[in-house]
């Protein structure tokens, strides 16, 4: 959280898009290390989810929200100084062109800030939170949602350098304090999801075999206890290049200045 912080601290007055935004989760953890914010936008293309952000932060008139799809958005180029995407990643049907266009209305020297749950080295109560999570998955998946399993970081880090033209500048998993362990009613609310889950399934023979799994899921729960995957941070910067160029070309001296010209003439 302290790195968080001191990334959002360098500047005040940021102006930020929240992607994806579901109840605004991420925008409340920005708010808990970020004060002097200029504004906060957060969009999603489910009106439910934008309905639910709005009444989580309406007494903050600096937050809003739109029903907005991430493929095309309506603010113009260059809007924001960090466009945001988190735990969405893995539930996004095209990764390159929501990239593409969060890097459109990110304004040159901004960042792009993923925050995305992991697969890997978690410990026994993490676990219950990425078989409950990949569960939920299976059964989106069934219904014909996009919901893949969620990655390692190797792999998140693998995807961005993919699907962004972005450099990749700071990546680190975020540290919070976590709960030592699980109330009786966490575990029984756990194990009330899980059948939610199960009861929604229609076809009879893929809810005996989904009963089966999400029952092995709860007593990996009741045993272990439950607490949330880490989350890796991942930070991509859009360079300024015009900028860079001008002051490199003014600390060139006449006879420099004359190479380049001629370079640049030349192609
Ligand atoms: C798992 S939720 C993450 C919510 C929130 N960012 C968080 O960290 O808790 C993923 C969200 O992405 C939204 N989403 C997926 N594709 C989208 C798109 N093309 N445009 C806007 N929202 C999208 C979904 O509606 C969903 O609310």
């Amino acid at each position: 959280m302290e790195k968080l912080a001191k990334f959002l601290n360098e500047k005040q007055g940021r102006r930020i898009l929240d992607v994806g935004t579901g109840a605004g989760n991420f925008i409340s953890l920005i708010k808990s290390v970020y004060a002097n914010y200029e504004e906060i936008i957060g969009i999603d293309y489910l009106e439910i989810a934008v309905s639910s952000a709005q009444k989580n932060f309406i007494e903050d008139d600096k937050v809003s929200f739109k029903v907005m799809d991430a493929l095309q958005m309506d603010f113009p180029d260059e809007s924001f100084d960090i466009v945001c995407l988190s735990n969405s990643l893995h539930h996004l049907v095209n990764v390159h062109a929501i990239l593409q266009e969060m890097e459109r209305v990110l304004k040159p020297g901004g960042y792009i800030l993923i925050g995305e749950m992991i697969n890997n080295d978690l410990d026994a109560r993490q676990i219950s939170h990425l078989k409950l999570h990949h569960f939920a998955a299976k059964l989106d998946r069934i219904k014909g949602d996009v919901h893949n399993d969620t990655y390692s970081d190797i792999e998140i880090i693998e995807i961005l350098r993919k699907e962004s033209t972005l450099d990749l500048s700071d990546s680190w998993r975020l540290e919070y304090q976590r709960s030592p362990g699980n109330s009786d009613e966490e575990i029984e609310y756990y194990i009330n999801v899980l059948d939610q889950l199960v009861s929604r399934v229609i076809d009879p023979m893929k809810k005996k075999e989904l009963q089966k799994e999400a029952d092995e899921i709860k007593d990996y729960i009741k045993k272990n206890g439950l607490d949330g995957c880490t989350t890796l941070i991942v930070v991509m910067k859009k360079w300024n290049y015009w900028k860079y160029s001008i002051v490199v070309i003014a600390k060139l001296d006449t006879n420099q200045l004359f190479i380049v010209i001629v370079l640049a003439l030349s192609f």
